[in-house]
């Protein structure tokens, strides 16, 4: 089985700090507390209207993350500028509207194409790995693998959001994750996942990473970083 990495989104750490506008609770010593608990690497989304992630949580987090840091960001020619100068390991490309509360659906990767594969092949050529946040659907699967990303996460939140058959949307997340090792991309999940849903996508062996946030911040707020991501850690294997 390929090797498991949790990596836990510090977003929602910087959403509590920015309802004060102070300088705490800070992300960057929430990401230390959850890599001294296990996490493998810490994620967060440097959103284009700044409501949680600031560029400096970005840049401090280059500093502090000696594991794996991984950027979100929409394709953008700005975003891109600044992944290219803080360098994160990884970074995920993700759609991205102003009035969501969170994101809300994958790439459309067949309607943008040509951006995504420009910003793509950058984003290789600067030896980040590059992630497109997809629906499960084996053409979006085809088409990040058109555009020579490195990794796809496949989005879970309609499974997650138990809607009237999370059977069938479990199914469709193992075709999208199949298709994708079979095409050797690395292959993520995330979205919505918590302490209770995880146990079926624990079991497909193609997943390489788990991305979660508000499930592990929200817990952490109650019982501390350390329990709520040893507790994830052990279910995601
Ligand atoms: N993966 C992506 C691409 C996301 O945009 C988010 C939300 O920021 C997550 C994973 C984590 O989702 P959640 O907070 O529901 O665990």
């Amino acid at each position: 089985m390929a090797q498991r990495r949790l990596v836990v989104n510090v977003d929602h750490v910087a959403t509590l700090r920015q309802a004060r506008q102070i300088r705490e609770p800070d992300p960057v010593a929430a990401a230390t507390l959850a890599l001294l608990a296990g996490a493998d690497g810490i994620v967060v989304h440097l959103r284009e209207d700044r409501r949680h992630i600031q560029d400096r949580d970005l840049r401090v987090l280059r500093q502090t993350v000696p594991q794996l840091l991984c950027m979100e960001m929409a394709s953008t020619s700005e975003m891109l500028k600044i992944a290219l100068d803080v360098r994160p390991d990884s970074v995920t490309l993700v759609p991205e509207r102003r009035a969501e509360l969170t994101t809300e659906g994958g790439l459309d990767v067949m309607a943008e194409l040509g951006t995504i594969g420009e910003i793509v092949r950058t984003l290789n050529e600067s030896k980040i790995r590059s992630c497109l946040f997809i629906d499960p659907s084996m053409d979006q699967v085809k088409a990040a693998h058109r555009t020579g990303a490195k990794a796809v996460e496949i989005h879970t939140g309609r499974y997650a959001n138990e809607g009237p058959d999370p059977e069938s949307e479990l199914r469709r997340i193992q075709d999208a994750v199949r298709l994708s090792s079979k095409l050797e991309l690395g292959v993520g999940v995330g979205h919505g996942l918590n302490y209770r849903n995880i146990e079926p996508l624990a079991l497909m062996p193609e997943i390489e990473e788990f991305s979660i946030g508000h499930a592990i911040i929200g817990r952490a707020v109650l019982v501390g970083m350390d329990r709520a991501v040893g507790e994830m850690k052990a279910l995601v294997g």
